[in-house]
């Protein structure tokens, strides 16, 4: 069996191959989890309860170690920065942190190195402690080596408490583990198993619903879920991606490779594929909003920024017939309000279903939380590409080197 490709055993099989926190000797030792807490920072430069659920997600993981007296080393990775000045500031996620867990968390202000491990030596059992953003040392992402070692230093064992990251081959993800006893956290273990669920013996009809800004991560993820699904519905930017594929929005405004990889897709796998009808344009800003159907959109529109209200009765009435359901990205461009009225109108709609229904993203599970429908879905997943490409069956370089 595959470790990361349940597809392959029974959920039972799967889990009883990953370890978990009741399979390591953790009690009393210096602990690096590595969370996501790549969280979106409200204008007000905080985190409130609608921004904080990677946080809480973490949060059972922490306090239990807390209570068997380890010293937790927190590691996350927040946005993509280029440079030391574009990613520091992880204060508003440790003021949230501390508000969830009730108590102090201390700062290290480096990775690695004996600064660290002063500052460790001097921690007390149970307390808590969050690295830098570990995306700061060019090295996370390229899966060094060498800087996974570094990492590792710092700790006698490691868990994974960041399913949403599973599917990067980075350093604190999939090297990390491989240096020092490693399990996952609770929600790590949670996820496997409720996304185990919507890899075999589905209930169908199965429809998907995707969108979201990640075209890259995501475009190629389509081309498999087709083979799983009975109706894939397509928002947000990846729509477009197809709707100039299609000829009828400029090619120019997207990267060549995802016009390819749209083109590759509608040549083989259109007939399950459901694309927008109608489209909302306008400016960048939510101003001069006009609906205009797919075949006639102008040329010089500055973008296209949420499905139309016939798209979404279109993909509302697939969604009601379907016994399982998987959501994961907005369908439009929600951060403007003028252009969230479908993916809102969704998050509402799939809150009222009967299906087994799934909904992941880090922007879409915002959205279920200011919805306050978030308690109304079968499994709200942390994952967003993670959470697609477990649903693939991807081998994930996260997962593997925590299962035995
Ligand atoms: C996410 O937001 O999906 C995760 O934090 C992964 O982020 P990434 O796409 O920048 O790797």
């Amino acid at each position: 069996m595959s470790p990361s490709t349940p597809k392959h055993g029974t959920i039972e099989a799967v889990m009883a191959h990953l370890r978990t926190l009741d399979d390591l000797p953790l009690d009393g030792k210096r602990v690096l989890v590595r969370v996501d807490f790549n969280v979106y920072v409200g204008d007000d430069g905080k985190v409130d309860s609608t921004e904080d659920f990677r946080l809480t997600a973490a949060v059972q993981t922490i306090q239990e170690l807390q209570q068997r007296r380890c010293k937790v080393l927190l590691i996350t990775h927040l946005g993509r920065p280029k440079n030391a000045a574009d990613g520091m500031d992880m204060a508003p996620i440790k003021r949230r942190l501390e508000q969830l867990l009730g108590e102090d968390v201390r700062t290290i202000g480096e990775l690695y190195g004996p600064g660290v491990q002063s500052v460790v030596d001097g921690m007390e059992p149970g307390q808590v402690a969050l690295l830098p953003n570990v995306r700061l040392d060019h090295r996370e992402e390229t899966g060094n080596l060498r800087f996974a070692h570094e990492l590792a230093h710092n700790g006698d064992m490691f868990v994974n408490e960041a399913f949403s990251v599973v599917h990067r081959a980075h350093a604190s993800v999939a090297f990390l583990p491989q240096e020092i006893p490693s399990c996952a956290g609770r929600r790590t273990v949670l996820e496997v198993e409720q996304l185990s669920r919507l890899i075999d013996n589905i209930k169908k009809p199965y429809v998907a619903l995707i969108g979201g800004a990640k075209i890259t991560t995501k475009i190629g993820m389509i081309h498999d879920l087709l083979g799983k699904v009975d109706t894939l519905c397509v928002g947000g930017q990846l729509a477009n991606i197809f709707i100039a594929a299609l000829g009828h929005y400029p090619h120019k405004k997207f990267a060549v490779d995802d016009i390819a990889a749209a083109q590759y897709i509608l040549e083989r796998g259109a007939s399950k594929l459901l694309l927008p009808i109608d489209l909302v344009v306008g400016d960048e800003e939510g101003k001069n909003l006009e609906v205009v159907d797919v075949d006639s959109i102008p040329p010089d529109a500055d973008g296209l920024y949420d499905i139309g209200p016939k798209s979404l009765e279109l993909f509302l009435r697939r969604l009601k017939e379907a016994k399982t359901i998987m959501w994961n990205g907005p369908i439009g461009k929600f951060e403007v309000e003028a252009y969230a009225k479908s993916s809102r109108a969704v998050a509402r709609e799939l809150a009222t279903m009967s299906a087994y229904r799934v909904v992941g993203g880090g922007n879409t599970v915002n959205m279920l939380e200011e919805e306050k429908v978030i308690g109304k879905y079968d499994h709200v997943s942390v994952g967003g590409g993670a959470m697609i490409a477990f649903l693939e069956g991807k081998t994930l370089p996260g997962l593997m080197p925590l299962y035995d």
